[in-house]
Formats: C-alpha cells, structure tokens, sequence
C-alpha cells in the first residue's frame, strides 16, 4: 500500500460536495457550520475547500486542532480526477472521506496521482515522509490503486530525468530493476553489437551518440502463457539528428523515451499484479545525436525486417528504431502486440496533448480498448490506418521510405510506417502519446506522463486478472 494510505486512525473528515449538492448540505448542517459556509462564500467549485471550525460561526480555523470538518467542492463533477487536487489543499496531518465518495477507487487514485512532486533535483530537506494521508475507503481495492499509481509514478519520474541522467544506460539500467525485482529474463544488446544481431535500424539511429545505442529485452510470466508483448521508443534525447530541431522544438526532447517509460510503467503494474500473461518488453533506447558518423537523409538503412528504407529526415528516427524492435516481437506472433511511442508532432496537431490516437486493424481490439479507456477515465481516440496513404510511403530507389514528402495525415503515415514490420501479429496496436502534461491539471501536475497505461491495465486485468 503506498504511504499515503492508511488503514484507520484519527483523522480529520473531509466531505466531497458538487455545487449541486451543496444547498442540500447547508440544510442539513449544523447552523455554525452552514452559516459558516455562507459567510465564507464557498460555492463548492471544483477543487475548493473550506475548512469548518468546531467551536461555532465565529470562531475562525485558526488554532491548531480547532478544524472539524473540510468541504471540497466537485463543481458539476465532470472530471473524475477532481480528487487531485485535495492534497495540496490540505494542512498536513490524516483525513478520512466522510461520506465515502461515489466512485471511491477513482477518487482515491485522484488523490494519489495529486501527491506526485518529482523533487530528485531540489537540494535541502529529503523528507519523504508523505503530509497528508488519507485513510483507504471500506470496498476499495487499495493494493491495485497503490500499483497503479507506482507504475504511473514510475513512468513520471523516467521523463522527468533529464537526458543527461536518462540516457541508453540508464534506460536499461530501469528495466534491470524490474528484472531483480521480478525475476524476469533481461538480454540487452548494445552498441556495434546491433549489427552482429541484426538490429541495423536501432544502431544507425544512435551510433552517433557517446552513449551507445541498445535493444532491451525483458521477459516475465510462464512460457505458455498468452504472449503480451510491449513495445516502446527509447529515444532518451531527440536533437532530431543533421536534420536538427531548432531551439524550441529540442526544449521538451527528454520525454522522446516517453514510450518507453509507459512500457515500463505498465510492465510494472502487470507484474505486480500478477496477470496470468507472458510479458514481454522490447525497448529501443537510443540517443538522436549529431556527429561526424551519424545517419544522413538520403541513406538508405537495412532493416531486421529486411526491408531497405530509404531515409527522408533524420528527425523522423522513432518509427526506425520500433521497426527493428516491432519486428523481432513479431517473429512470436503474440496475442496483443502493444507499442508506445512519442512518435509525431502530427498527433498532437490533430487531437492535441491529452488525448492519444491509437491505430490498429483489430475492430474487436479496437471497441475493447474505448471501452476500457472510458472505465479507467483515460481516455484515446481511435485514428485510421489509411490504407490509401501507403503508396505515400513509396520509395524509387528502396523498399519503403520512412515519411512521406507532404505535411498531410503524418500520424497515419508513421503509423502505416510501423504497420510494414508487423506482418504476422493479427492484435497489435499502435500508440502515439505526447507523455507530458503541458498545463497542470488535478492529479497531473506539468511534466512527464504516461497516457494509455491506465486504459491498458484495466483491459489486461479484465482479460487475464
Ligand atoms: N519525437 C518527435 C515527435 C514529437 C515532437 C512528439 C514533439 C511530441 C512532441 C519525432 O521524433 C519527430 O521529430 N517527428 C517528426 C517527424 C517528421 C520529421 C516527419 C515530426 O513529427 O515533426
Ligand atoms: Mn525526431
Ligand atoms: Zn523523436
């Protein structure tokens, strides 16, 4: 259970009110408290408290133990992640919802997203002890809450670290944890080594870096049992390579191994819970670095696929590296295939940063994952794998190009792009996530993120739990 849980004990209620809600409150209050509440203007707005005093109308909160009771406002009750913001709302100190909200699990993974501080940089006081502490409602599974919120914790925490910190090594150097903690299987192949074991994609992409380039394996679970297999980009830092991103487009290319970082998060929830699956995660970590032995546009690169790709801009490296990695998951045809990646400015242009466009060719996979997406308030939207736009990956002098030349549907032509190295897997599916929060938002402060983890663990625990 994460420590900002507890079972019982002394603590201060706090009770959940819409705005819709609160003239029927006032009637039933005690009348210091529901003049209290008026006279403090509260309008039970979303993410508003107030604090009641227990000694009357006209004794402020101010002294120490003098709090009885706090209202947080709902608003319309629109954002199930409303809970997000009480803790930092709160005094330190142990509250208990008083009455237990409506859907307590999502209200209490609300309040545990809402407690995240990414603080590894931040000199002075490292304690982690948590403030504030909520004690877990009766009928709310807290274990699978704390796991969710550990794997989403962990995903932040890889983005948040600066590339310097999160390079190719270190990328591994997480999964390795997982595979102690676990005892799941690990290979990592690296540097020149890539080439000897046929991963010419990955290794062209990164062989310009100081820090070598790797393909990381891990595998988990009973070997017969459903194979699921995630895929994700480790681009640790995308300078976009010769064909260079200026200033303001580099700023934010520590999250390019935010697919990564979502592969590994999930993998974490699944292997904590238990799921009855054979886990497998391949990453393609890698640094899109400038020097004099990098990948140029107009080279034409092997593939482990086999397939000769003909490179039209060295930005466009995440769909080359999940190529050779989508193409050795592959080769074991797994019951779901499942890749991450931040893998095009073209996504966030058509749905913008909060909502992940998946593609896949399974319609029953497809009606699966909304299903599971609406349940879990983690929400994607399906896009198509524009059969027609193939032919813009046509190549005159190699089997395929990896863009297309035109500023049209470039999410689709990427995602059409990774669609040529799976050619067995009947359920794979592809997600382009932005893996950051741009504008702060209850429970999801601004900074790295992993979206789509949450829709997936719900239809794996559905499917395997
Ligand atoms: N990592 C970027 C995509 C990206 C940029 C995701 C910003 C999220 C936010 C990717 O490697 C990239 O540079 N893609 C190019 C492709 C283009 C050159 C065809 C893009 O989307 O502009
Ligand atoms: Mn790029
Ligand atoms: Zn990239």
């Amino acid at each position: 259970m994460l420590d900002v849980f507890i079972d019982a004990g002394p603590a201060t209620p706090v009770t959940p009110l819409s705005a819709g809600a609160l003239s029927a409150w006032i009637e039933t209050a005690s009348p210091g408290h529901a003049a209290w509440a008026k006279a403090q203007g509260f309008k039970a707005k979303a993410g508003e408290t107030l604090a009641l005093p227990n000694a009357g109308p006209n004794a402020g909160p101010n002294a120490e133990g003098a709090i009885e009771r706090i209202l947080f406002g709902l608003g319309d009750e629109s954002d199930p992640f409303v809970y997000g913001s009480l803790a930092g709302k709160l005094q330190p100190g142990d509250y208990v919802f008083d009455p237990t909200p409506e859907d307590a699990s999502v209200a209490l993974l609300g309040f545990a997203l809402g407690t995240y501080a990414f603080n590894r940089y931040k000199s002075g006081s490292k304690d982690d002890a948590p403030k504030v502490r909520m004690v877990v409602p009766t009928g709310v599974d807290c274990q699978d809450v704390s796991r969710i919120v550990r794997g989403i914790f962990l995903g932040r925490d890889l983005i948040n670290t600066p590339a310097a910190d999160m390079g190719p090594a270190e990328l591994e150097a997480a999964a390795e944890k997982l595979h102690h903690r676990f005892d799941a299987r690990l290979s990592v192949i690296t540097g020149d080594d890539l080439l000897r074991d046929n991963y010419p994609m990955v290794h062209a992409v990164g062989r310009a870096s100081d820090r070598a380039p790797r393909l990381i394996d891990l595998t988990w679970g009973r070997n017969d049992a459903p194979k699921i297999t995630l895929v994700g980009k480790g681009v640790c830092f995308d300078t976009g390579g010769l064909n260079l991103k200026p200033g303001n487009f580099m700023a934010l290319m520590k999250k390019d191994m935010g697919g990564a970082a979502a592969a590994l998060g999930l993998a974490q929830m699944i292997m904590e819970r238990g799921l009855d699956v054979r886990l497998r995660v391949l990453i393609g970590a890698v640094e899109n670095s400038v020097a004099g032995n990098a990948f140029r546009p107009s080279d034409i690169l092997q593939s482990r696929k086999g397939l000769t790709v003909e490179i039209g801009n060295t930005d466009a490296e995440g769909r080359l590296v999940l190529g050779d990695a989508l193409a050795e998951a592959d080769t074991e045809t797994p019951e779901l295939l499942i890749d991450f990646a931040t893998l095009t400015g073209a996504a966030r242009v058509a749905l913008g940063p909060e909502l992940p466009p998946f593609f896949t060719k399974d319609d029953a996979l497809a009606a699966e994952l909304e299903d599971a997406a609406t349940t879990a308030h983690d929400p994607v939207w399906r896009l198509p794998l524009w059969a027609p736009y193939d032919s813009w990956l046509d190549s005159k002098i190699a089997d395929v190009n990896h863009i297309s030349d035109g500023p049209f549907a470039g999410c689709i032509t990427a995602a059409l792009f990774l669609n040529r190295f799976v050619t067995e897997t009947t359920s794979y599916v592809h997600f382009d996530i932005y893996g950051w929060n741009a504008k702060p938002r209850p429970g999801r402060p601004v900074g790295g993120d992993i979206q789509a983890v949450r829709a997936l663990y719900h239809l794996l625990t559905k499917r395997y739990g």
